[in-house]
């Protein structure tokens, strides 16, 4: 797997295309081959370089492959990042399912309810993390 310049033109092919948001991230397409499975990036957060929003989207006919983490990893280790977040709509059980299978955490409720208060988190969403 490698992570190469973003296709902005494969991305707007891609369905689920609304899910991610691209407009003020890090964003590659992500190749198997000389095949375009999908788009990783992440958001920078305001506070350290070294952490970052996730954004995702495996194509289709490649869901269920375990590319999401591949492609999660080699994403943190080009970047050095020390921790990636996840902010996931509830019911988006594939994207929960998957990062829990790649070793990303739920926060502890108490965060949860602190980032609801301060509107940065919805109720109809979930925070997760990982640790590089
Ligand atoms: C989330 C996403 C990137 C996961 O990528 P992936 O490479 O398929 O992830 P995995 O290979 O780890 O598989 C995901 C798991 O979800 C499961 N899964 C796949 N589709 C599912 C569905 N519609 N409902 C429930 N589970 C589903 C798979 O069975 C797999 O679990 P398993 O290995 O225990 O069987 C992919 O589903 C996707 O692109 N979704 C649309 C965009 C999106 O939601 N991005 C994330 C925004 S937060």
């Amino acid at each position: 797997m490698k992570l190469a310049k973003f296709d902005k033109k494969f991305y707007n092919n891609l369905e689920d295309k609304e899910k991610i948001l691209i407009n003020k991230g890090i964003f590659y397409t992500i190749n198997l081959g000389n095949k375009k499975v999908g788009i990783v990036g992440f958001i920078p957060s305001k506070f350290s370089d070294k952490q970052g929003f996730i954004q995702i989207i495996i194509k289709q006919e490649f869901r269920g492959k375990g590319l999401l983490e591949q492609a999660e990893d080699l994403l943190a280790k080009k970047h050095e990042l020390e921790y990636l977040f996840a902010t996931i709509k509830k019911d988006n059980i594939a994207s929960i399912k998957s990062h829990k299978k790649a070793g990303f955490k739920k926060i502890n409720i108490f965060k949860r309810l602190f980032l609801i208060k301060k509107g940065l988190l919805q109720t109809n969403e979930v925070r997760l993390y990982k640790k590089y």
